[in-house]
């Protein structure tokens, strides 16, 4: 139980801290952003100055400071823009050499209008030296450097990474996980089965030895041994079954579940009441009966340890559509919580003093794995009761 809470919240820490992580670098490259940019545009606004005197001021001290900022900017995308909207000159604009006129003017004019809608332009005036009249306009217009660029992208791309590597990381994970609980699983149960064997064969002998003998004979000893190696032979073909891969063979499904309450009526208290209807008691469904009728088995002592002394276990046997067959087994028990639910079928999950939380864990895997139904919750209310669906394919 407090392993499942553990994992839980572990996911949980996991997931927080992740988002937290991201976050704060998203946070943190905006800041780096914000700053860039300011510097960029007035990087820009410097350029435009330096233009606008260079066109205006013929002084050629400033001309020199002018011109080397001009030249310095080596990274911002601009284009020098006239009044009636054509391109006079730009820098930083990526062109390839072996495109043709046609083609230049076009990347040109596309990349004008994406500086169009990405920052306003900066004026410059044009002036008279002389008199200081202005006589015309022309426009700086400008875009994100590619490093400022790559620098916004960045953490998009640095999550995606990390989600990415994630995500393969977790699927590798729960592949090995997977297989190791199924090595775990068959080996446990070949190993079972073929310890059960040899202890069994020689019960069975003796039985054979003792059953004429006159001192027993007539006693109903032999008799409750030959029930016993029975229940026995079934265990043992149920571990070797699920140490295997069993073959399906067409069943008929009310005859194994009426089996299996008829060996568990007498053993369990008599006020437990077993009810089994069928919508037709010739439903047959594709099965390998030792595993169902375990499964069932486990159903219905799970069934009957949550409802305490006395109670009712229904069995319904119902037909589905597109040839399925529906098994629901309905308790009057305690009920299994909400939070709960999720958890049962896990492998460990237990809240009984002397549970291995196995019964249903090895329920899901014979009907999901081995007969490739479906098994899960139908319906559970908290001391009102619970039912459990098992679907499988008609025959
Ligand atoms: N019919 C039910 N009503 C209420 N709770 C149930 C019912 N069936 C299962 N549970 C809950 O699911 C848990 C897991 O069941 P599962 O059969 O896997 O293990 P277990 O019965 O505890 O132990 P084991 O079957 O290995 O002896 C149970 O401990 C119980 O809390
Ligand atoms: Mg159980």
């Amino acid at each position: 139980m407090e392993f499942y809470q553990d994992n839980a919240n572990l996911k949980w820490i996991i997931l927080v801290v992740s988002v937290v992580i991201s976050v704060s670098s998203i946070y943190y490259t905006n800041i780096l952003v914000n700053q860039l940019k300011d510097r960029e545009r007035n990087q820009v606004r410097l350029f435009a100055k330096a233009l606008e005197y260079t066109s205006n001021d013929t002084n050629s001290n400033i001309l020199f400071i002018t011109e080397e900022i001009i030249y310095k900017n080596n990274s911002i995308p601009t284009m020098l823009v006239d009044e009636k909207g054509d391109i006079l000159n730009y820098t930083n604009v990526d062109l390839d050499p072996s495109w043709v006129p046609i083609r230049k003017d076009k990347e040109l004019k596309d990349q004008l209008e994406q500086m169009k809608r990405t920052f306003p332009p900066i004026p410059i005036l044009l002036k008279d030296p002389s008199t200081n009249e202005v006589f015309g306009k022309q426009y700086v217009y400008y875009k994100n450097s590619f490093l400022l660029t790559q620098l916004i992208a960045y953490p998009y791309i640095q999550i995606s990474v990390i989600a990415i590597f994630g995500f393969i990381s977790y699927l590798a994970f729960n592949y090995s996980k997977t297989a190791e609980q199924n090595r775990v699983w068959v080996g446990l149960a070949k190993e079972t089965a073929h310890q059960l064997g040899t202890p069994l064969s020689s019960l069975m002998a003796w039985v054979e030895v003792i059953r004429d003998d006159p001192q027993i004979r007539g006693k109903g000893i032999v008799e409750e041994l030959d029930k016993d190696i029975a229940k026995l032979k079934i265990v043992t073909e149920r571990f070797s079954s699920i140490g295997s891969t069993p073959v399906l063979k067409s069943e008929n499904v009310h005859q194994l579940v009426t089996n299996v309450v008829s060996y568990l009526q007498p053993r369990v208290s008599a006020k437990i009441n077993f009810e089994v209807y069928a919508l037709s008691e010739s439903i047959q469904a594709m099965v390998h009966a030792p595993l169902f009728e375990w499964v069932i088995e486990n159903l219905c002592k799970n069934a009957v340890d949550a409802m305490g002394s006395s109670g009712t276990i229904a069995i319904k046997i119902l037909r589905g559509n597109e040839r399925r067959v529906f098994i629901d087994i309905s308790d009057t028990g305690k009920g299994i919580a909400k939070s709960v639910i999720p958890n049962v079928f896990k492998p460990g999950f237990t809240t009984k003093k002397r549970g291995w939380g196995l019964g249903l864990a090895l329920a899901k895997r014979i009907i999901e794995m081995y007969h490739e139904g479906r098994i899960f919750v139908k319906f559970s209310e908290e001391n009102q009761g619970t039912t459990f669906r098992i679907v499988l394919q008609s025959a």
